[in-house]
């Protein structure tokens, strides 16, 4: 009865997302187009917002340089990784004394969802808390330009912004078109400083947000394309960018892909794979796409049947020449391997946080996520088994 009501909602879901504008941010290719773009739209207070390990780099510093020679600028940089409504809050409270009419989120996923937030509630009333879910955004946040650091989230084209709450152990999503940014800046360049573990995980974050818009049920022409083509360029070079500190090329594909998953994504969900990866996150504070990429294949592989059609044709998508879809699984775990990312979730997760993370996973897979099928209570209680290497 719960499924029928999901894929219902689902349904009228996908239908009226048809009618709902969905802007794509323009794209600026260089760091220093955004000052054209600021006097253009007249701003004169810009909150330029960071994290602690973006805000020394060179590239930062050059871009803040050039802030600071034409506008007024506050240079905020304690964005924590996993943003929790208490440090957003800090933000938004600066910035309105500051009287932010722009905001420039440089850096991650962290970075840029905590901007989107923190723009929407300088123009909005109301709290946090109460924007989680689907278009809670009353009024227009003020005006945005994303700048993404890593080669993960998408976050500069989506509608979703997660954010962690730490009173309720609990980490979820804000979505809404509004949150989408007016411009977004992609420049190959500032990856090129990017630790090489970030790399790997940030660019499994984005595989796996393309391979659960493509093996979703809420697909459009194009989220099967912008999905496809992100998973290729993903798999064909992340190896190259992971093992290669001067490769701009690879770096280059690997932030088109990003944004690439991120318009499929944003219009066909995501599912299981960050369901749990949020759940297992609030409670042990694990990165994001290092969760994300040893849950993949674990996944994929539970869905079994509901998800075999679509990676037999990720299998042809990809270049392997086989009808059978546990060579796509297959080519994913060794994917882990070459990346050096180890599943060290046995000695992590503990039995009693079990159940409470599974309420948490379902109410965020229910009923928004168009999965290839729902787990029942057994299964996902399973599916944790198989994660800390007891099934
Ligand atoms: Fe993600």
């Amino acid at each position: 009865m719960k499924t029928i009501f999901a894929r219902i909602y689902q349904k009228i879901l996908y239908i009226f997302t048809k009618f709902i504008k969905f802007r794509e941010p323009i794209i600026l290719n260089e760091l220093s187009d955004v000052v054209d773009v600021l006097k253009k739209e007249n701003k004169k207070h810009i909150l330029l917002l960071s994290g602690k390990r973006v805000c020394k780099e060179e590239f930062y510093i050059y871009l803040f340089n050039l802030l600071k020679d034409n506008f007024n600028i506050l240079d905020y940089n304690e964005i924590p990784s996993d943003p929790d409504i208490e440090s957003i809050e800090k933000a938004v409270t600066v910035s309105k004394e500051f009287n932010a009419d722009a905001i420039i989120s440089i850096g991650g996923g962290s970075t840029m969802d905590a901007g989107k937030v923190v723009a929407a509630r300088l123009t909005n009333k109301k709290s946090i808390r109460k924007m989680r879910g689907l278009l809670k955004i009353t009024k227009k946040p003020i005006f945005m330009i994303c700048i993404p650091t890593t080669c993960g989230t998408g976050s500069e084209c989506t509608v979703a912004s997660v954010v962690t709450d730490l009173k309720r152990n609990e980490k979820y999503a804000i979505n809404d078109p509004k949150l989408i940014p007016q411009y977004a800046v992609l420049d190959p360049r500032v990856l090129l400083t990017l630790p090489k573990n970030l790399i790997a995980t940030t660019a499994l974050d984005a595989l796996t947000h393309a391979i659960e818009a493509y093996i979703g049920k809420s697909n459009t022409y194009e989220t099967y394309l912008y999905a496809r083509r992100a998973i290729y360029k993903i798999i064909y070079n992340v190896e190259t960018a992971y093992n290669n500190k001067k490769d701009l090329n690879s770096r280059e594909l690997l932030q088109q892909a990003s944004y690439e998953a991120g318009i499929a994504f944003t219009k066909a969900y995501v599912g299981y794979v960050h369901a749990f990866s949020h759940a297992i996150s609030a409670y042990y504070h694990l990165p994001h796409g290092y969760l994300n990429g040893i849950l993949l294949p674990i996944i994929l592989e539970a869905y079994g049947k509901s998800a075999n059609k679509k990676l037999i044709d990720l299998n042809h998508e990809v270049g392997i020449n086989s009808n059978n879809p546990n060579d796509f699984i297959e080519k994913l775990k060794d994917l882990l391997v070459n990346l050096n990312q180890e599943n060290n979730l046995c000695d992590i997760i503990k039995d009693e946080d079990i159940p409470k993370m599974i309420k948490h996973i379902k109410k965020e897979v229910y009923p928004l996520y168009p999965v290839p099928r729902y787990f029942s209570d057994k299964e996902l209680l399973n599916i944790f088994n198989k994660i800390r290497n007891i099934a």
